[in-house]
């Protein structure tokens, strides 16, 4: 049994992770300030005795005797991490370098959850590690996009300089129960929309395409890579070595709105909007490395993750 930490755990990923981590035997302890998380996602857990919330924000220092951090706390879809740019920077910078004091002083491996966007509207595809990006650095995104490159630079920084064992995830679009019904993102839009029976909104011409990963094969490949021997993180580098986590099926958006109206029974028609700034044509991960290192790939097809995801979605809308 291990004494884990879960920044951000009352949220969309960090609520499955609490979760999985608890069924697992260990003794979990939830960080979150709850600014999109919900108590809702994690009152199941509450009374637990393996399982205790703080409410704290990480942009306040913070240590807590563990043997691994999982560091997610940070808003994620475009909606709420452009509410207010500069906190958004404030917590993937900050609030990882509290995460990463944390680790350094009572000598926890930590992850960091990253995200595909730091490789930007990509000019390579699909997108591997060493892909260094193509980020607008005072975009609409950069707040979010920037904020999460120098999360890694620090990462990697004391992973060198002081030997904190980290573990940098660059997250690809993750979906499933538990996503916020308003976050503008695509699979709570079509999903929300279709059992609304409101119009679907599609950005653009619906061409564009996205990889989408189950919830429960990413917590899988992310508590694999918590479990991975520092010279197997490595291979051989100094420092770290940032990992792609997510599904390599590519869907056009299109494609998805069609499932989504199948799955749901809806009649919504699809209606089209201009595409907001910044928005990548085209995101697939290259996910060898993690196949190699982990012995893993997502098992959740679009279809069936779809289905679970819609049930969730028409249980709490009523
Ligand atoms: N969902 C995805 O598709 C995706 C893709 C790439 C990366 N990620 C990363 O994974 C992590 C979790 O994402 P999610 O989709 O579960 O988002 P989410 O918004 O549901 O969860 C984020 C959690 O962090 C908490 N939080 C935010 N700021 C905080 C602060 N200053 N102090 C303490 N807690 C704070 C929120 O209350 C919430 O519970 C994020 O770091 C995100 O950048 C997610």
């Amino acid at each position: 049994m291990q004494r884990i930490l879960v920044t951000g755990g009352a949220g969309f990923i960090g609520s499955h992770l609490c979760e999985r981590l608890i069924a697992a035997g260990h003794e979990v302890v939830c960080k979150d300030n709850l600014f999109t998380g919900r108590r809702q996602n994690i009152e199941h857990l509450l009374g637990h005795p393996r399982f205790e919330l703080h409410r704290h924000d990480v942009n306040e220092p913070f240590v807590v005797e563990v043997d691994h951090i999982y560091h997610l706390a940070c808003p994620a879809s475009p909606v709420h991490y452009q509410r207010n740019p500069v906190r958004t920077i404030r917590t993937c910078v900050q609030g990882t370098l509290h995460a990463l004091e944390c680790a350094r002083e009572v000598g926890a491996r930590l992850f960091i959850a990253s995200t595909s966007e730091v490789y930007g509207d990509p000019t390579v595809h699909p997108q591997d590690e060493s892909y260094w990006g193509h980020v607008n650095p005072i975009g609409d995104r950069a707040c979010y996009d920037e904020g999460k490159r120098c999360a890694e630079a620090l990462a990697v920084s004391f992973a060198r300089q002081y030997g904190v064992e980290v573990r940098i995830a660059r997250i690809f679009n993750t979906y499933g129960p538990r996503m916020h019904e308003d976050d503008g993102r695509v699979v709570s839009n079509f999903a929300v929309q279709a059992l609304r029976g409101e119009p679907i909104t599609l950005y653009g011409s619906g061409e564009q395409t996205r990889s989408f990963c189950y919830v429960d094969d990413l917590v899988e490949a992310a508590i694999r890579f918590m479990a991975l021997s520092e010279d197997a993180a490595t291979d051989g580098h100094a420092g770290s070595r940032p990992m792609n986590l997510g599904n390599p099926t590519e869907v056009t958006i299109r494609d998805i709105a069609e499932l989504v109206r199948e799955i749901t029974g809806s009649r919504s028609e699809l209606v089209f909007r201009p595409l907001p700034a910044d928005d990548p044509a085209r995101r697939r991960p290259d996910i060898g490395r993690a196949a190699r290192l982990l012995d893993w790939q997502p098992r959740i097809g679009l279809r069936e993750g779809l289905a679970r995801t819609i049930e969730d979605f028409r249980t709490r809308l009523g």
